[in-house]
């Protein structure tokens, strides 16, 4: 799988090469490439408060893998327990009303699998095991961006 994306992008990039040097404007600045992602549409505070809820799925993300690297077994699970249902916070009724039913389900699902890594961290103390889990939580997070967009009128003052 690998060696075939490596190549795809390498021919992406000979196409794109060709493409400029055949248009004459190609010193003008590319068009934004096209964001196909679904817009959740959030006021300014509500974006702010979800992206700080994923800054500390990043921070938590880091200091498990720290954790893990040094086999440090106790500080794994505390990592992992603080990114799992201890994180949720009630979103208000405005903001639940607004995020799609999938959405909030890939998220709870996250925070439970978080849950249970801690679990199998304390009684398996096993890393191979626990970095399998958390790839598989982390396939979460890379679907979720994959599906998503947030925009907040401060994004877009023409609308
Ligand atoms: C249910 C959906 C969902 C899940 C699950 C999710 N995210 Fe996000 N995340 C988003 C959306 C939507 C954005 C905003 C993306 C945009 O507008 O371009 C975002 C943005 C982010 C950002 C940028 C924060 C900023 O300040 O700009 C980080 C970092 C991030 N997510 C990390 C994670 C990590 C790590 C996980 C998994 C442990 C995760 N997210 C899981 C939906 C999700």
């Amino acid at each position: 799988m690998k060696p075939f994306r490596l190549s795809l992008v390498f021919m992406m990039g000979l196409n794109l090469t060709a493409a400029y040097a055949a248009d004459p404007h190609a010193h003008h600045v590319p068009a934004p490439a096209h964001d196909n992602r679904a817009v959740l549409k959030l006021t300014p505070g509500e974006r702010i408060m979800i992206l700080e809820e994923m800054r500390l799925f990043l921070d938590g993300v880091q200091k498990m893998t720290g954790a893990l690297g040094r086999q440090d077994m106790q500080a794994t699970a505390n990592a992992a327990r603080g990114m799992g249902q201890i994180m949720v916070h009630e979103a208000p009724p405005a903001l639940r009303a607004k995020l799609p039913l999938e959405f909030r389900q890939l998220g709870s699902s996250v925070h439970r699998d978080f849950d249970q890594i801690a679990l199998d961290v304390e009684t398996l103390k096993d890393v191979s095991h626990t970095l399998n889990q958390l790839s598989a939580a982390l396939q979460k997070c890379v679907s979720c961006h994959t599906m998503y967009q947030i925009q907040a009128p401060v994004l877009n003052p023409g609308r």
